[in-house]
């Protein structure tokens, strides 16, 4: 399980851009191609303009895949609603949107996030300053940088975002783990690998190749 920073970056695959009829099977051998976690990305159609899946869908996952981290990306108006049924699902790692809360209530989810078992990330929109996350990273384990406009697969990487990463690593505590999420491919890994970041969120760029080319894909992700 990958509760702390892992001595080297590593390969998220992103289960939204596997196939969902054969879900189970897909997961796997983007795990076999050495992805070391699966991020789950959860939408409700009002935080972002899409939908995903829910506690349901996590749920038989976890059944299929017992011994997997699972990293829940909450991409959702309403978290405190929903952590229990996650929590109760299957997920490790559950993170959510720091434009959906204040600072208070983001710190006192984060607590309920651990009372459950769980580790709790902030996420932060590519348009919002770091300023917003700067207070709450001595209160969770991990903070995610959307290097996309979240709601959506397959778009390109937006650089910029680069610098709340390193920020993140220069003031945020010495074990935060530290998320890319978006557009991370081959091309874009190394930027992030410089600047600090743990874990590579791969969707396309890993589900998009055939089963037998994604450990090429993790290999030059990881560098
Ligand atoms: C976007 C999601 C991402 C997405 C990444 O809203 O948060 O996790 O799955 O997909 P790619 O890697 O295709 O950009
Ligand atoms: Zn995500």
């Amino acid at each position: 399980m990958l509760r702390t920073r892992p001595e080297s970056p590593v390969v998220a695959p992103s289960v939204l851009a596997a196939d969902f009829a054969d879900l189970a099977a897909d997961c796997q051998n983007a795990l076999d191609a050495g992805g070391k976690l699966l991020h789950l990305d959860v939408m409700d159609g009002h935080f972002v303009p899409n939908l995903s899946f829910g506690p349901g869908l996590i749920e038989k996952l976890r059944l299929a895949l017992p011994d997997v981290c699972f990293d829940v990306h909450l991409m959702i108006s309403d978290p405190a609603s929903y952590i229990e049924p996650f929590a109760k699902a299957g997920a490790d790692h559950i993170s959510f949107h720091c434009e959906v809360l204040d600072v208070d209530e983001a710190k006192r989810l984060a607590d309920r996030v651990r009372d459950l078992g769980c580790t709790a990330g902030i996420a932060i929109n590519p348009e919002t300053a770091f300023e917003k996350v700067e207070p709450l990273l001595g209160s969770f384990e991990m903070l995610l940088v959307m290097s996309v406009h979240p709601g959506f697969g397959g778009q390109s990487f937006i650089a910029e975002v680069l610098k709340k990463t390193a920020r993140g690593r220069d003031e945020g505590p010495e074990g935060l783990i530290l998320e890319m999420d978006g557009g991370v491919s081959p091309d874009t890994a190394k930027r992030c690998r410089d600047a600090g970041c743990d874990l590579l969120v791969a969707g396309s760029a890993l589900f998009g190749k055939p089963k037998g080319e994604r450990s090429d894909v993790v290999r030059s992700m990881i560098g």
